[in-house]
């Protein structure tokens, strides 16, 4: 049962009303959202009072493949080269094999794990200190992916590196010769949820897990289970530690320890798939994804005009076709705003083809003169979205190039 009390430690004005006390907002969290922002609707309730979840990472497997993650342990002691490789695409979702001859660096358990979640080429999300954070995906856990008497974790919070605790665990752990599937926090012993596990083999089960960072008590866990809409376990633990140092950062897979003595071990295998990544922001959610991690064709990334935001802007060689293109993650299908931020020190238009997904979404859109090149201004257009992964691109159409352009703002 989540607490009612207020959370003792909130770091900004909003946290203590917001999703992880789902309890003491109640039903009210989900009258007063705001407008739907692309949310699955079965997770909008989630969503709390005055913030809102927005989506910073929803990668397809079929197109990104391994390149969803930060770091992939596929078999990392090379023990079983003829298994390799052991995690992989397989159409939209994520295979992770386990064979009873692998073995890790230490050779009492086995491990086929991934970290992180990339965004782009080489960036990825950080899980900082008075960040609340949610993942949300779909997971099938075979029969003969059973609970032990020793670990097996199949979703991990970490501080990235070695030589540290787990901050969570989620495990298939054997209770009174039962098999159940937990949440704890792992250095206080702290279990969040549990629930059996037998009902949830051979079936894809939704997972949300939701995690307020923060040192010594200003952290929150809240954990979910879901099968054919039914939810069967809801738990959440507030004013605990969930941070170590640097940053959190959650990885997937199999993670086992050979000490079972249940005769539960066996070849086994992980399934997961339309893996999400939120971060609770205030108000609607917006999301900036910056030219400078964009895919640029015919640009140089700089930074020698004030007033960008992010690492730089992008500055469009001077030619038509020069173009910047985001990858844009979507829940569902529908319109949404895009702001793109830019400025032109020259007294011509600088105009652009906005197109989505290959398709023109505004042809030759106009990017004015802002004065000088240290003036930012936005332009604002709607965009149609699918849901999943979305190319945002802006094409020069004159042999002046484009602006330079900043960042672009998914609303
Ligand atoms: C200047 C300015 C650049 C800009 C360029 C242009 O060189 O410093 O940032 O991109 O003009 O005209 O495109
Ligand atoms: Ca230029
Ligand atoms: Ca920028």
């Amino acid at each position: 049962m989540p607490p009612t009390h207020p959370r003792p430690d909130a770091h900004r004005a909003g946290p203590s009303r917001r999703g992880l006390l789902g309890a003491a907002v109640g039903g009210l969290a989900a009258a007063a959202l705001p407008a739907p922002l692309r949310l699955p609707s079965a997770t909008a309730t989630a969503a709390t009072l005055a913030g809102s979840w927005a989506l910073r990472w929803a990668p397809s497997a079929a197109s990104v493949g391994l390149g969803a993650f930060e770091t992939i342990e596929d078999d990392r002691a090379d023990s079983h080269t003829a298994g390799q490789p052991h995690i992989y695409p397989v159409g939209d979702t994520f295979r992770f094999n386990m064979h009873m001859v692998d073995r890790d660096t230490s050779t009492d358990r086995q491990r086929q794990e991934v970290t992180g979640m990339r965004t782009s080429g080489s960036s990825y999300l950080r899980w900082l200190p008075g960040e609340t954070w949610r993942t949300t995906y779909q997971m099938y856990i075979p029969s003969s992916l059973k609970a032990t008497t020793s670990f097996t974790h199949i979703m991990q919070t970490k501080q990235p590196g070695t030589g540290t605790s787990p901050i969570t665990v989620m495990s298939l752990r054997r209770v009174n010769g039962v098999q159940t599937i937990e949440l704890k926090l792992f250095e206080s012993n702290i279990l969040v949820g549990r629930t059996d596990l037998v009902p949830l083999h051979d079936s894809w089960v939704d997972v949300d897990f939701q995690m307020k960072i923060g040192d010594g008590t200003a952290g929150s866990v809240r954990w979910i289970l879901r099968k054919d809409g039914v939810t069967l376990v809801d738990g959440t633990k507030t004013g605990v530690d969930t941070f170590l140092l640097d940053r959190v950062r959650p990885k997937w897979g199999i993670y086992r320890s050979l000490g079972d003595t249940s005769g539960s071990l066996q070849d086994c295998y992980l399934l997961l798939r339309n893996m999400r990544g939120y971060q609770l922001v205030d108000g609607p959610a917006a999301v900036d994804h910056q030219a400078e991690d964009a895919f640029i064709s015919q640009g140089v990334v700089e930074s020698n005009h004030a007033g960008f935001s992010g690492t730089g802007f992008v500055n469009y060689d001077n030619v038509t076709g020069s173009f910047v293109e985001w990858t844009v993650p979507a829940s569902t299908a529908g319109p949404a705003t895009l702001a793109l931020r830019y400025a032109n020190g020259t007294t011509l238009n600088r105009p652009m083809d906005i197109a989505v997904n290959g398709t023109a979404v505004s042809a030759g859109h106009p990017f004015n003169p802002t004065g000088a090149w240290s003036s930012w201004a936005t332009a604002t257009l709607t965009v149609p979205l699918t849901a999943g992964t979305n190319r945002i691109r802006a094409t020069a159409t004159t042999a002046n190039g484009g602006p330079n352009v900043d960042k672009i703002t998914v609303s």
